[in-house]
């Protein structure tokens, strides 16, 4: 089945053309450069960029595949979760292909994505398996027991992880996004050298909470900056590179504990990292170290937003005669999206 997937979550413009498990093309338009200068995506030029990008990748998507679109059996696209504007422009997208080819349209879970990106890379991974899911948005332990859908049995109460990498990067003055400039800086830095909490890593259940280290890495700061009076404001490059390896070994500490407390609980012996921080090279090399369950981690591409996931998980929902009509909604909320009683800890 060969199937068009088109993302358009948040900061990445994205069409792919996949062909059961084989990527034919995987078009991304990464909108950092343009979001950088305010420390975050904005939500409206997030739009407008996918607005004027979208239709140029498409046409791009054909030219190189050197594909008509009459050929394509299906069209896959982000319902979401995601930002509500961004979303709207894929979707009204795949709308529109859809009714001028007569296509089958249907509306993919971008988390759902993010899981199937991994059959792309391992054919040969079948259920049931765990999920962490860990990107700017969300934070999530999943089971995965059948082809399609899953169970959340854990989540972080308040920030995702990817915005706490985000949020302590900007008070250690580093660049955007902050996760790879954490990951970078923090080889250089002593993982002991400061003690920050790991939140709710003693609570009996799956979830997280990030926001409370993000303020003592700022309490930590302050401490630091007033024992400087007198001297230059600036911290060495030494205490920033330690402040930055110990908050990511706090934070690392607490998705391994816990990710894999939850496998051993539910007795699955499979755990596939997915999302823009499962880039993370000190959370790859803390996985490396135990040998109890077999990891799954696609690559760096695969890990951050694609419609090659996105058509992934179009090709399952189709073969098993999912479709959506003209009337198909952005669904911006994950948690609106999931119904109650696939919440299995809450
Ligand atoms: O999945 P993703 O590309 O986008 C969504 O949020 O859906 O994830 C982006 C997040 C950002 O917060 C970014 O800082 C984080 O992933 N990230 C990393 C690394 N690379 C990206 N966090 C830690 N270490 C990295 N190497
Ligand atoms: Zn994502």
């Amino acid at each position: 089945m060969l199937v068009l997937g088109i993302e358009t979550s948040c900061d990445e413009t994205s069409v792919a053309l996949v062909e059961d498990n084989v990527i034919v093309e995987n078009l991304v338009y990464s909108q950092i450069e343009i979001h950088k200068v305010f420390g975050g995506v904005v939500p409206e030029i997030a739009a407008r960029e996918h607005l004027k990008k979208l239709p140029i990748l498409f046409v791009e998507l054909l030219e190189k595949t050197n594909l008509r679109v009459e050929e394509i059996d299906g069209i896959a696209v982000t319902k979401g979760p995601g930002l509500i504007g961004a979303l709207l422009v894929g979707v009204s997208f795949a709308k529109g292909l859809a009714l001028r080819y007569n296509k089958p349209l249907v509306g993919v879970n971008h988390i759902e994505g993010h899981v199937f990106a991994n059959y792309l890379v391992y054919p040969e991974l079948k259920p049931p398996f765990i999920v962490l899911m860990v990107s700017g948005g969300h934070t999530l332990i999943l089971k995965v027991e059948r082809g399609e859908g899953f169970t959340m049995i854990g989540r972080s109460v308040d920030d995702a992880v990817g915005e706490a990498f985000d949020k302590i990067a900007r008070l250690l003055g580093l660049g955007y996004p902050g996760g790879p400039e954490i990951d970078k800086i923090a080889k250089f830095g002593n993982p002991s050298a400061f003690h920050f909490p790991r939140p709710k890593l003693q609570d009996n259940d799956y979830d997280f909470s990030f926001s409370g280290l993000k303020t003592a890495v700022l309490y930590e700061l302050q401490r630091l900056k007033k024992n400087l009076s007198g001297e230059s404001e600036k911290l060495s490059d030494k205490i920033v590179a330690d402040l930055a390896a110990s908050a990511q070994e706090a934070m690392i500490d607490v998705l391994v504990y816990k990710v894999t407390k939850a496998a051993r609980a539910h007795g699955i012996g499979k755990i596939v990292i997915a999302g823009g921080v499962a880039a993370n090279s000190r959370l790859r090399e803390r996985l490396k170290e135990t040998s109890e369950f077999e990891f799954f981690l696609p690559p760096l591409n695969l890990c951050s937003d694609n419609a090659a996931m996105i058509a992934r998980a179009g090709i399952e929902l189709l073969k098993k005669g999912h479709t959506d009509d003209l009337k198909l909604e952005p669904e911006p909320n994950f948690f609106e999206m999931i119904k109650p009683n696939t919440l299995e800890n809450t």
